[in-house]
């Protein structure tokens, strides 16, 4: 077997795991979730939800990761005494399930995405035809686009950690971030954007408890940190063990909330800005329309509303979103490509056409049965699957891994982890509080639970 990856310095790792993070997740599903959660105590929640659960949870998958240095079946198993290893492998090939589930659908929207930006490119080339072929919803469009991300994710993942994920990665972080903040300067500028930024930045404090905030707002940082698949284990089984795991973890999660509240500050007041200009965004009853295509209805609205720079700014805007996109469906990728090419020892390249090619046919499948499966497959991994899984790592970190084993682990690249905060708290939480919240959160979404 060749030779395990390892990402080259810490900021290697930092953007490619912050590139898993940072995705649709941040740029299209954020802000949806606060326009339509009270706005500011939205992201109030989502913060503080974050650091409360979803990094205890993201260190969990990075210490299983880097302790076995291996696929994430066997970072499981490896831990694992002769009786729970069955639990183990339940575990990890749940997460390989899963993760390719998640792919599947979000290679679908990914590939509308390219379809967007490419519309807007064929129509400062006079192609309007082109155009509206590639912005309206058809069988062959689905298809095509999403072979066409297929194709990008793939070519990145054969190439290895270092040479493809890594490489892309700190290509196209930077990008983003600019794309970004350069969008936000200019719609900034744009007449009604004041009043999105006031709903934006004025939380709406007595929603602050809402359970069903709460949860939607635990379910988005969770999702959003690219938990409970394997994903983080991965990329934390590429990390050297002279860095130093908890403040790579919480650099991650900074940025990935950093990148979320930024692109809240350029949709919210897109939507607002759309208002002015004509579009409509609320129903009668003063709930947004359309929410879960906003970025598809309302935005190519408003950019309309702009002549020449509403185009330019719609290829600027459908990029930024296909670029969070890859660097996310290539950590999605990654975890069956790494258990084929470790555990079954295949070569790379091939293991990830396959596996590529194989969760491909998963997307054609739900693009021929869309209704019946496009929003059932998102509900089934990101509801209820990857809660789960993520109270799962939990138990196998604070159970069934020993403490010193723990211990020596975390303390390459910090030594002096024992005298500090992290150490204190963060074992019991993982053993107790995260699972028993996980348990509440998870029956809740069955109904079994209601507070
Ligand atoms: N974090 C990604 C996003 O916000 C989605 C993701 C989920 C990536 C699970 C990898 C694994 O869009």
């Amino acid at each position: 077997m060749a030779a395990r990856g390892e990402f080259s310095s810490q900021t290697a790792f930092i953007l490619a795991a912050s590139g898993s993070a940072v995705g649709l997740g941040n740029i299209w599903g954020f802000p949806i979730q606060v326009a339509s959660n009270g706005g500011g105590a939205f992201v109030f929640t989502y913060i503080v939800l974050t650091f409360l659960l979803a990094y205890p949870i993201l260190m969990a998958e990075l210490v299983l990761g880097r302790h076995s240095k291996a696929d994430t079946v066997r970072s499981v198993v490896n831990i694992s005494s002769p009786k729970v290893k069955p639990f183990a492998y339940v575990t990890g090939y749940w997460g390989i399930i899963t993760a390719s589930l998640i792919l599947s659908f979000y290679a679908i929207v990914a590939g509308w995405m390219i379809g967007f930006g490419a519309g807007s490119v064929a129509e400062l080339a006079g192609l309007t035809e082109l155009k509206a072929w590639l912005t309206a919803f058809s069988l062959e469009r689905n298809l095509l686009l999403c072979l066409v991300f297929y194709v990008l994710t793939m070519s990145i993942v054969a190439n290895g950690v270092t040479a493809g994920i890594e490489k892309w990665s700190t290509r196209l972080m930077p990008i983003l971030l600019l794309l970004i903040v350069s969008l936000i300067a200019f719609i900034a500028t744009q007449p009604g954007a004041m009043e999105g930024w006031k709903v934006y930045l004025q939380p709406d404090f007595s929603r602050i408890l809402d359970p069903d905030l709460v949860i939607s707002a635990l379910g988005q940082a969770f999702f959003s940190l690219s938990l409970g698949v394997g994903t983080m284990m991965v990329y934390g089984s590429y990390i050297s063990k002279a860095d130093n795991l908890p403040r790579l973890g919480a650099t991650v999660a900074v940025v990935d909330i950093g990148i979320a509240v930024l692109a809240g500050l350029l949709v919210i007041p897109a939507m607002y800005v759309a208002l002015h200009n004509g579009v409509t965004i609320f129903d009668d009853a003063g709930a947004l329309i359309d929410s879960d295509r906003l970025i598809f209805t309302v935005l190519p609205a408003l950019f309309e509303t702009m002549g020449f720079a509403g185009i330019v700014i719609s290829v600027l805007f459908f990029i930024l979103m296909t670029i969070a996109a890859i660097t996310s469906s290539i950590s999605m990728l990654e975890v069956p490509v790494a258990y084929v090419s470790e555990s079954w020892s295949f070569d790379r390249r091939r293991a990830s056409m396959m596996v590529g090619a194989g969760i491909m046919m998963i997307s054609f499948i739900i693009i021929f049965n869309f209704e019946a499966l496009f929003g059932f497959v998102i509900n089934l991994t990101t509801r209820y699957s990857e809660p789960l899984i993520g109270l799962l790592f939990c138990l196998f970190v604070g159970w069934v891994m020993h403490r010193n084993h723990l211990l020596e682990e975390l303390k390459q690249g910090s030594p002096d982890l024992e005298n500090g905060l992290f150490w204190k708290i963060w074992p019991s939480y993982v053993r107790f509080v995260c699972p028993l919240v996980m348990l509440g959160v998870f029956m809740h979404s069955f109904g079994l639970l209601s507070f």
